[in-house]
């Protein structure tokens, strides 16, 4: 059983969360950066660039596809790490904002409430041209037309490429900016500007905690790492917090 030193007299009240692929890994959904990644197989400028997609969209839409349709396999469900988030968002209601790297959906379908997905999202497709956000079929081709423009090229999965602004970046940066905890959870830490969110919340005075199977190019920054799977660390972690005083 993890013991958490950390010298809090009371539960913080405004949390936030970042993810990254590795609460995924043991709901069975392959990380980016490990030897068996999913960076390994592909070149990351021809499928996750604009450039990737305007040269070669069938394999882009390939990529994706494959992704989507093991997403929704009756295999790949939330894991604890997930259920702990969304029981704990239940619990505090307000205080826990949840910012995800994934484009997963497991987050959602385990209730998280707050939750901001700044990569997109794999289910969703979007009009490269209006903006506009549908849900995407199971397997989205150039054969697709999009319903705002009836041209086929405009429609793109709704995901954060290599060289595109995150999304919702004005709603992360005011929390952070009156965060009293910052929780990052299986993410190498190598991706900007996520990785800089530990830095931010450093100079508000937030209390930061890396919860990670190893640590991350950014571990250094945190003020308390602990490391293990996130499937039992980040139950364990929540379960210390709810155990908290709240202040009166
Ligand atoms: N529990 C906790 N951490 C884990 C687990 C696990 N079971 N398995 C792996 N990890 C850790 C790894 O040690 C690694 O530090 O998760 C991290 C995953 O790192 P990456 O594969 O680099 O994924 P991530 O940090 O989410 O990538 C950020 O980069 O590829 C782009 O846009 C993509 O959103 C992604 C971003």
């Amino acid at each position: 059983m993890q013991h958490f030193d950390l010298p809090l007299k009371n539960r913080p009240k405004n949390i936030v969360v970042l993810t990254g692929a590795g609460i995924s890994q043991e709901s069975g959904i392959r990380t980016f950066r490990a030897a068996d990644g999913l960076w390994e197989d592909h070149r990351i400028e021809d499928v996750a660039t604009p450039e990737g997609f305007a040269r070669d969209p069938a394999l882009v839409h390939r990529f994706y596809n494959a992704r989507r349709q093991h997403l929704q396999s009756d295999d790949v469900v939330p894991n604890p790490a997930h259920l702990a988030l969304a029981e704990f968002d239940k619990a505090v209601s307000g205080q826990l904002l949840v910012v995800t790297q994934n484009v997963d959906d497991l987050h959602d379908r385990a209730g998280q409430a707050q939750l901001i997905h700044m990569h997109g999202e794999l289910l969703k497709a979007r009009c490269s041209v209006s903006g506009q956000v549908t849900r995407a079929p199971l397997v989205l081709d150039e054969s697709m037309k999009c319903d705002c423009c009836g041209l086929s090229e405009t429609l793109r999965p709704d995901i954060v490429w290599f060289g595109e602004m995150p999304m919702e970046m004005d709603r992360i940066y005011q929390a952070l900016s009156c965060a009293d905890m910052f929780i990052s959870i299986g993410t190498s830490g190598n991706v900007y500007p996520a990785a800089g969110f530990c830095r931010e919340a450093n100079q508000v005075g937030a209390c930061t905690v890396e919860l990670n199977l190893e640590p991350s190019s950014t571990s250094s920054e945190f003020q308390y790492t602990f490391y293990g799977p996130a499937g039992s660390l980040v139950p364990a972690f929540i379960d210390y917090l709810k155990r908290l005083p709240i202040a009166g």
